[in-house]
């Protein structure tokens, strides 16, 4: 472990299945008006939104309700939500759903009270709220695993007009005060989804293990639980309601993008700016976008990393390394990866996604970082891009 670091998450996690009762407890410490956020419906048909209605019943809350929160939040849904945040003078804001729930809950949460351009300063400018400015607190209740949202401080926001998706990471103050994570509430949701969550997970996983070169404790936490990863969802996607599976998956999301495991290191995430750039082109699910550019994208670099790669496929796939060279062991993890990604019926290339030729260039406009083992140039963009259609 070669960096400094401060290690804080005010989030209080509430796991299992005694929601009501859990909720009842968490908004016990909050004020009274509570501005219940939630998506396109899924949680009015599954029962969670009874359930969440009947804890703010038993509470005595105001509820105001802010429901149609898209995949992939807008910058126009996100004014909407400024708005009837400020009208009805929201204590807290209940989020109930997957991350483009809770991200957008926590863009209106650090927005509302915000003079100004709230998308100018906070996610193109990248800063915080100032200290004095109010910053409504969010609890969740989770029903997708995946992004993490959960308990971090991230808040992807796409403005469409622009073609332009940008995450912001907030600092503590938006972190959400609670979340509840029940795995049952993951079952309803549907494979194409479950998958995409699940690539999700191990995308946050690899975008913190390739890079540094110090013995970390950090990429030992990411390998277990990649390890876990890969057997639990072997098991969720031929059986979906498999609490212990989905538990596992649950518990995974949260702890790979909880900052934990970035702790001390260098960190890549140039796939999610790539990701990124596809979603803005083509509203492709997350998850998906990872998948169809990660084993392209890990073969250009590998050579950049090579003992990296190699440790990968080793440790996280058990690739047998007798009589063969580093670069084979290595290149035998990436396509463990990439066998892994059709198993589960992740998207294996972009075309599924919808990108076309002619969107390349757009896409390669991609926010470089330059954290992993080889910073990208724009032609590597577009060549990634190209290795990552149908063969
Ligand atoms: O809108 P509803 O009706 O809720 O339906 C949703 C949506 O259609 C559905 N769904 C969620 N839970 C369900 C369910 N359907 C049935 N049963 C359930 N239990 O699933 C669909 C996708 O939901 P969404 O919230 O969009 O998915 P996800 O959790 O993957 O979030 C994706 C967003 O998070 C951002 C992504 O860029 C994207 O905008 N990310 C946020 C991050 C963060 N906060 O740190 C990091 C990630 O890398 C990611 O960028
Ligand atoms: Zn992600």
């Amino acid at each position: 472990m070669l960096g400094n670091f401060i290690y804080y998450n005010p989030t209080k996690l509430y796991f299992g299945t005694e929601v009501q009762k859990n909720l009842v407890e968490a908004l016990g410490n909050f004020g009274k008006k509570v501005l219940l956020i939630y998506g396109g419906g899924s949680i009015k048909t599954n029962g969670i939104y009874d359930t969440v209605t009947s804890a703010l019943k038993e509470t005595g809350k105001e509820v105001t309700e802010l429901p149609g929160v898209m995949p992939n939040p807008t910058l126009e849904k996100l004014l909407e939500g400024i708005k009837v945040a400020r009208d009805c003078d929201a204590d807290l804001i209940l989020a109930v759903g997957g991350g483009s729930t809770i991200d957008y809950a926590k863009g209106v949460a650090a927005s509302a009270w915000f003079e100004g351009n709230a998308w100018e300063n906070f996610w193109l400018k990248q800063k915080e709220p100032a200290p004095d400015q109010k910053v409504i607190p969010v609890g969740s209740v989770l029903t997708l695993a995946g992004t993490g949202s959960e308990m971090n401080g991230g808040s992807v926001i796409t403005d469409e007009a622009n073609k332009f998706k940008v995450g912001k990471v907030f600092g503590d103050r938006l972190i959400p005060k609670f979340s509840i994570l029940n795995p049952e509430y993951t079952f309803s949701l549907p494979k194409n989804q479950m998958v995409a969550g699940i690539f999700d997970i191990m995308s946050h996983i690899m975008e913190q293990y390739f890079s540094g070169d110090d013995d970390s404790t950090s990429d030992y936490l990411a390998e277990g639980l990649m390890r876990s990863l890969i057997a639990s969802s072997k098991v969720a996607v031929n059986d979906p309601t498999n609490y212990e599976a989905r538990s596992n998956i649950m518990w995974i999301a949260t702890w790979a993008l909880n900052t934990l495991i970035g702790k001390g290191k260098t960190q890549d995430w140039e796939v999610h700016m790539i990701a990124h750039a596809i979603g803005a082109y083509t509203h492709a699910t997350h998850g998906h976008a990872l998948a169809a550019i990660s084993p392209a994208y890990y073969k250009f670099i590998m050579s950049f990393g090579l003992h990296r790669f190699v440790r990968f496929a080793k440790v996280v796939w058990e690739i047998p390394s007798e009589g063969k060279t580093d670069e084979e062991v290595a290149t035998a993890g990436i396509n463990a990866l990439a066998d892994w990604i059709k198993e589960i019926g992740a998207a294996s290339d972009v075309e599924t996604l919808g990108v076309t030729e002619d969107m390349l260039d757009g896409i390669a406009s991609a926010t470089i970082l330059g954290g992993g083992y080889k910073k990208l140039t724009r032609e590597d963009v577009i060549r990634i891009l190209k290795d990552s259609f149908k063969k």
